[in-house]
This record gives C-alpha cells, structure tokens and sequence, in this order.
C-alpha cells in the first residue's frame, strides 16, 4: 500500500478500522504473553488505537508506530495525554510518560529502536498490508524483534479478494514466522463473513 493511499484515508475520514473500545481479544488473550507490568510493548501501525492506551494502563511502557501525522495528534487530543513533541532520525516523536508514538514509516525503524522491547500487538497491521508487503512486514518484524520477544497478532480470514483488509490464512501466518517463532492459534470467533483468529508468536 502506498503511504498516499493511508494519508487519504485519514484526510478524508475513511477509517473504519479504529474501534471506539478497546480490542476485546486484546484484553482476554494478553495475558498469555506473561509479561511483567514495566515491559515495553510495541504496537506497529497503530492508528490513534485505544488499545495503546490500555496497555500503558498495565503498566507497560508502549512504543507505537504510525504513518500518518493527524492520526498521531488525534491520539492524544482525544486522549487527554499531553506530548511532548521532537525530531527523532526519521521519525517525529510525540511522547509522554510510559507512551512513544512515532510518526514516520514502520521500513524505517533501526534494530535499536526496537532493542528493549519484550511484547508486540498486532491488530489490524499485518492484515492491512497485500501479500507482497506482508512478507516484507513479517521479515521486517524479525529482523527488529530482540530474542525472548512474544507477539499477539489477530488476524481476518474471509472470502474477498480486495482489501485492506485483507484476509490471512492460517498457512500464510505460519510460513510466515515459523521461521523465527513457534505459532500457536490460541482462539477467534466468527464475526459476520469473517473469521478473526487470534496467535501467539513466540521464540
Ligand atoms: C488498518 S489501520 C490499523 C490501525 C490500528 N492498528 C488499529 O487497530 O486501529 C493501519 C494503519 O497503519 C498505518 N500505516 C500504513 N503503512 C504504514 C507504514 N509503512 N508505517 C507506519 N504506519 C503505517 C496507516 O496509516 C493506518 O493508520
């Protein structure tokens, strides 16, 4: 996907992606990465997600990334939180306590950004991307994650060829991580036409 095509999205209000609670699967599932309260956690293309907000409330130190500059200060205009904004290499940072969100693009990032961080949640990140960029994302992901990390990823699976989202087989999930992690299919539900399935990803 282009950043152009994302930047629209925003611009235009197109983004029904953003849920108005927090990830039900998120909180019945997290648990099982048994993290302690003051790990950080990363949330690739996080939009202005509220789940980055329940995670700081566990206590964890979140590090979020994001394309789009508005919906960077939409978070935390909507949030209450008050940033404190400055220049990072390629990115722009707004950060307040036990919150990073960095503006600028996930390709991007540095192994040492990312050195610390011990949980990863994905929503709505690796099902938004098409087939090839999903490959480049999981190679990313790897070639950033320090060892010992664990991930929840929930993905969609349904009969529709065009996307975002874009439906991800249980098979693509495997061959995708298998390589670095163990892959354990921990639950979902049917929602509508789609499947959505929950996974750990751990080492
Ligand atoms: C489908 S939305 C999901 C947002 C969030 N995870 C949620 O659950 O609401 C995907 C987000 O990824 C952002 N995005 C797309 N490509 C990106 C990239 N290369 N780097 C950082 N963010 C990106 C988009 O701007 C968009 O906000």
């Amino acid at each position: 996907m282009e950043h152009d095509f994302w930047h629209q999205k925003w611009s235009e209000g197109r983004i029904g992606f953003h849920q108005p609670e927090v990830n039900a699967y998120l909180v019945s599932y997290w648990e099982r990465l048994c993290l302690a309260g003051g790990d950080k956690v990363f949330v690739p293309l996080c939009g202005k997600s509220k789940d980055m907000l329940w995670l700081r409330d566990r206590g964890h130190d979140v590090l979020g990334v994001e394309l789009n500059p508005s919906a960077c200060l939409d978070f935390f205009a909507e949030s209450g939180l008050v940033a404190e904004t400055g220049d990072a290499v390629k990115f722009i940072s707004h950060r307040c306590e036990n919150l990073n969100l960095i503006c600028g693009d996930f390709f991007a990032l540095s192994k040492e950004s990312l050195a610390d961080v011990k949980g990863v949640y994905d929503r709505a990140a690796l099902v938004a991307l098409p087939k090839d960029m999903r490959a480049d994302y999981a190679n990313k992901l790897i070639e950033l994650l320090p060892k010992g990390v664990k991930i929840l990823l929930v993905t969609l699976e349904f009969d529709r060829p065009q996307g975002p989202p874009f439906s991800v087989s249980g098979e693509e999930v495997n061959s995708l991580f298998e390589p670095r992690f163990k892959v354990k299919r921990l639950g979902g539900a049917v929602d509508g036409d789609r499947q959505e399935v929950v996974w750990l990803l751990s080492d």
